[in-house]
C-alpha cells in the first residue's frame, strides 16, 4: 500500500428502494452475517486506514431507521448522513457537496453500500492507482460468453468479451475531477461515476478485483454473500490454525 495517501472521503449511496430485490424496506437493512449489509459495508470502509471519511446518502423513507435502530452503528462508524436522491447520480452528487470542499480530501471513494465484500487489498489498490492517474475503478474481466440480440432474442450474435470488463465499486477519483463530472452532468442516465468522469474526456483507469466484490441486487445475492463470508472465516480460523 502506497503509505502517502492518507486521506480518502467515502461516499455510500444507500438510498436505493431495492425494488428488485423484492422486500418491503431497503434491502440493505437485510442482516448477514448478523449486521445489516450497510453496516458491514461501512465497517470494512471504516477498517482502512485512509477512509477519514464516510458520507451516505440516505432516502427520507429510511431517515426513522437510521436515527433509531440504525444510530448507534452510524455513531460509532462515523458515518454522515445525508438525504438522497430519486437517482444514484442524484444520492451520490448530495454526498459528494459535503466533501467536495474539504482540503485535506486527497481522495473521493463512491463506494455502493449494496457492496459489503470488497476486500481491504483491493481498496489498497484502487485508491493507490487512482492517486496515480486521478480516476481508477475496481472492475473484473467478463468470463461469459455475452450474446446481443436486436429483436427481443429472435436472433443473437455473440460479442468478443476479450475487452470487456464488469464496473464494480469503489470508484477513485482526485476530487476535481468527479466535481467537474458531476457540474457537467445534466441528467443523462449514467449507471456510474466512471461514466460521468469519461464524458469529460479524463480516462479512467481499470484495477482488476476478484468477482466476490458482488452487488446484492436480487434475494439470491445474499445467499452468495453468506456462503463467502463463511468461507472466509473457514479460511482466517485456518490460516490461525495454521500459524
Ligand atoms: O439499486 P442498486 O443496488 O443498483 O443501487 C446501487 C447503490 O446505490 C445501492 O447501495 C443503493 O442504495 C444506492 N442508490 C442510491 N440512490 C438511488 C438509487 C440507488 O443511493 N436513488
Amino acid at each position: 500500500m502506497n503509505q502517502s495517501i492518507s486521506s480518502v472521503a467515502v461516499i455510500m449511496p444507500a438510498a436505493g428502494s431495492g425494488q428488485r430485490f423484492g422486500s418491503d424496506q431497503n434491502k440493505l437493512f437485510t442482516l448477514l452475517d448478523g449486521k445489516p449489509i450497510w453496516e458491514q459495508t461501512a465497517t470494512v470502509l471504516r477498517s482502512h486506514r485512509a477512509v477519514k471519511r464516510i458520507v451516505m446518502p440516505i432516502s427520507d423513507r429510511d431517515r426513522d431507521y437510521f436515527v433509531s435502530v440504525g444510530a448507534a452503528a452510524v455513531a460509532s462508524l462515523g458515518i454522515e448522513l445525508v438525504s438522497g436522491g430519486a437517482q444514484r447520480t442524484e444520492s451520490v452528487g448530495a454526498g459528494l457537496n459535503l466533501v467536495i470542499d474539504d482540503p485535506a480530501i486527497e481522495l473521493v471513494a463512491v463506494h455502493d453500500a449494496a457492496r459489503p465484500l470488497v476486500k481491504p487489498g483491493e481498496l489498497d489498490r484502487v485508491f493507490e492507482r487512482a492517486s496515480q492517474t486521478g480516476a481508477a475503478i475496481l472492475a473484473s474481466p467478463v468470463t461469459a460468453t455475452v450474446k446481443q440480440t436486436l429483436d427481443e432474442g429472435q436472433s443473437c450474435r455473440t460479442i468478443d468479451r476479450s475487452t470487456l470488463w464488469l464496473a464494480q465499486t469503489p470508484q477513485v477519483f482526485r476530487p476535481s475531477i468527479l466535481r467537474q463530472a458531476y457540474q457537467r452532468h445534466r441528467g443523462r442516465p449514467a449507471t456510474d461515476d466512471a461514466e460521468l468522469v469519461s464524458r469529460t474526456g479524463a480516462e479512467v483507469a481499470l484495477v482488476e478485483c476478484s468477482a466476490e466484490n458482488i452487488k446484492i441486487t436480487h434475494p439470491g445475492d445474499l445467499a452468495i454473500a453468506e456462503a463467502l463470508v463463511n468461507s472466509r472465516k473457514q479460511n482466517s480460523k485456518t490460516t490461525n490454525h495454521d500459524e
